[in-house]
């Protein structure tokens, strides 16, 4: 995941215009988040996404920073989300620790990222981006 990350792939991708704080209601601090054509070509529908939906959140210090300090990642490994459990999550803090690399039917992968993800698009204080659902927050279009 890391030789993937740093050989920036994901820039490619659909990717918001510039570093942003947080929406709630995300831990991330600031982020870019860059999504997959998966993602991105039905960011306005209502479906749940086709296997192969990812997305890269970069994560930042500052607003100003230059390079990102940490990343968080998932991808739909199923067309079923099985509640989250089908979606492989990773994330890499600033400062170096893997708080998450797996699939989210067990560990921190279910216990932290799809317990909040798996919320997105439920109601109104879980809709920060239009087109949010189907464990994505931000859907990029
Ligand atoms: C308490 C809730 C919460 C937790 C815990 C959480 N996230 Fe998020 N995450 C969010 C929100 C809200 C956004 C959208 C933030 C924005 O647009 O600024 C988001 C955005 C993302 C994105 C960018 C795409 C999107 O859906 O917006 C990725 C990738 C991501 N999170 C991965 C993870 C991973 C991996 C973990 C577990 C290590 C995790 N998240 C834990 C709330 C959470």
């Amino acid at each position: 995941m890391e030789s993937w990350l740093q050989s920036g792939a994901y820039k490619t991708w659909h990717c918001e215009g510039a570093i942003h704080a947080s929406r709630a209601p995300s831990p991330h601090g600031f982020n870019r988040i860059c999504s997959n054509d998966a993602i991105s070509a039905n960011a306005t529908g209502t479906g749940d996404w086709s296997e192969g939906a990812a997305a890269v959140k970069e994560l930042y210090d500052s607003a100003t920073s230059t390079s990102p300090s940490g990343y968080a990642v998932y991808l739909k490994t199923s067309s079923d989300s099985a509640g989250g459990a089908n979606w492989y999550w990773y994330e890499r803090l600033p400062g170096g620790s893997i708080s998450a690399d797996g699939l989210g039917s067990s560990g921190n992968a279910k216990s932290t990222c799809v317990g909040c993800h798996a919320a997105a698009g439920a109601d109104a204080a879980h809709t920060p981006s239009p087109g949010g659902r189907d464990q994505v927050y931000t859907p990029v279009p």
